[in-house]
This record gives C-alpha cells, structure tokens and sequence, in this order.
C-alpha cells in the first residue's frame, strides 16, 4: 500500500484495504510464488495501470490475477462499467472476496494460463485490454509470450496488455511482434513498481502462440 495513498483514505476505506493485506499476507504465507506479493498492489500503481487502458476501445476487459481487487476498482474509476469485466483469480478465497465486491463483474476461479478457453466459455471474442498482476518473472519465456500471444488473438485494435514489475526490465522478454512501453518507476508503491504495456508491432500480424 503506497504511503500517501493511505494518507487520503476514509475509516472505510483503510478498513478495506488492511483486511485485502491481511488476506494477502494469509495467502502469501499458503503460497508465495504463486500469490507473487506480500501486499496488495498500492493504488498509485493500480491506477497507473488502468491509466493504460481505454474504456472508449469496445469489448470486455479481462483481469488477470486481480487478487482483493485495488486494480478492478481502479478500472472502474477508469470508466469500465462492473459488467465489462471478466475476472481469473485462481485463489478462491480472494474470488469470494471480489464476487462480493464487484457483483456484476464475471469472477471465474481458474488458471489465467486458460484464458482462450474461459473467454470461448462466456462467448467473449474481443478485447478491450488485458490487465495482469500475475507473478510472471519465474515462468519460462515461452510460457509469458504464449500468454501475450493469446491475449493478442482477442485484443481490439489499440488494446493493449498492461502487467506491473518490481523489476528493472520488461516482465515480458521483448520481441520485433510486439512493442513494449514502461510507465514511469511508482517510487511511492511499497516496493517501487512500473507497469508495462505490450501491443501487436505494425504490421506483424496475429503472433503465434509459442513464438519467441
Ligand atoms: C501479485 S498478486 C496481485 C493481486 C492484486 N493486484 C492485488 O493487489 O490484490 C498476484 C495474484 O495472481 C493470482 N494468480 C497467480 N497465478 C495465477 C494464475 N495462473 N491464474 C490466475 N490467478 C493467478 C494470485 O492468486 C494473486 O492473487
């Protein structure tokens, strides 16, 4: 949670977000490298990443790995509409919680890894944006490019992928199929994060799945 973004909280608001921790800290300790973060993503970085998207881009957003849901509410304040977005959570204790909170948005315990198939499922076949808070940095190569691949094969033209990094470099290993822009380092996110955001290259065509 970022320190100034606490500062401005309401009682509510701080109730919420020291329950989502404590919820992320219980999960943590379940599973760290698959739950990829001690905390939830502070709210500067959340609405640095929908800042990224635009809702004026047709079709659903798809949420990967959206935890208690500091970047859901965030593309809400985007202008997403609840009912645009698809949720893939595969921890079900944070899919209860999200349900709660975003009652008309589909949340679907599952593996992001599935998203072709959970989206044929809902019968969704564009995409506005695919936002992603999944721990990637310990997958091998093939397994994140063949993630961008697919969410590519569904994205509208301007959608993009946005996913956040504690890291220096780009999550995704870049390639001449797609371009790749890093917001500025969120000093201020605790730790310090960037949000990225990967789009088709001119020109390239649909990537192959797979492909590096
Ligand atoms: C770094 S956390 C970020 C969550 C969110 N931004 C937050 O602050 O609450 C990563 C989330 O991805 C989920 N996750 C990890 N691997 C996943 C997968 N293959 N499919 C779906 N969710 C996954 C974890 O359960 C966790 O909630």
């Amino acid at each position: 949670m970022s320190p100034i973004s606490s500062n401005r909280m309401s009682k509510e608001e701080r109730a919420a977000q020291v329950s989502a921790d404590l919820a992320f800290l219980a999960a943590w300790f379940r599973s760290p490298l698959k739950t990829g973060a001690v905390t939830s993503s502070g709210r500067m970085l959340a609405a640095q990443m929908a800042a990224m998207t635009d809702p004026r881009i047709p079709g659903h957003l798809l949420e990967l790995g959206p935890g208690t849901g500091p970047v859901t509410s965030a593309l809400l304040k985007h202008g997403y509409p609840e009912d645009r977005l698809i949720l893939v959570e595969m921890n079900n204790d944070f899919r209860k919680r999200l349900e709660r909170r975003f009652p008309n948005a589909r949340v679907v315990v599952g593996d992001a890894f599935d998203m072709l198939r959970i989206l044929d499922n809902f019968g969704v076949s564009s995409l506005s944006a695919v936002v992603s808070s999944l721990p990637l940095l310990l997958l091998p190569e093939e397994k994140r490019h063949g993630l961008l691949g697919d969410a590519f094969t569904r994205l509208q033209p301007g959608g993009g992928f946005v996913q956040f990094t504690y890291g220096w470099a780009s999550p995704i290993p870049v390639r001449d199929w797609f371009s790749a822009t890093p917001s500025k380092r969120l000093w201020w996110n605790l730790p310090p994060a960037v949000a990225w955001r990967y789009m088709p290259a001119a020109g390239a065509g649909q990537k192959v799945a797979g492909a590096a």
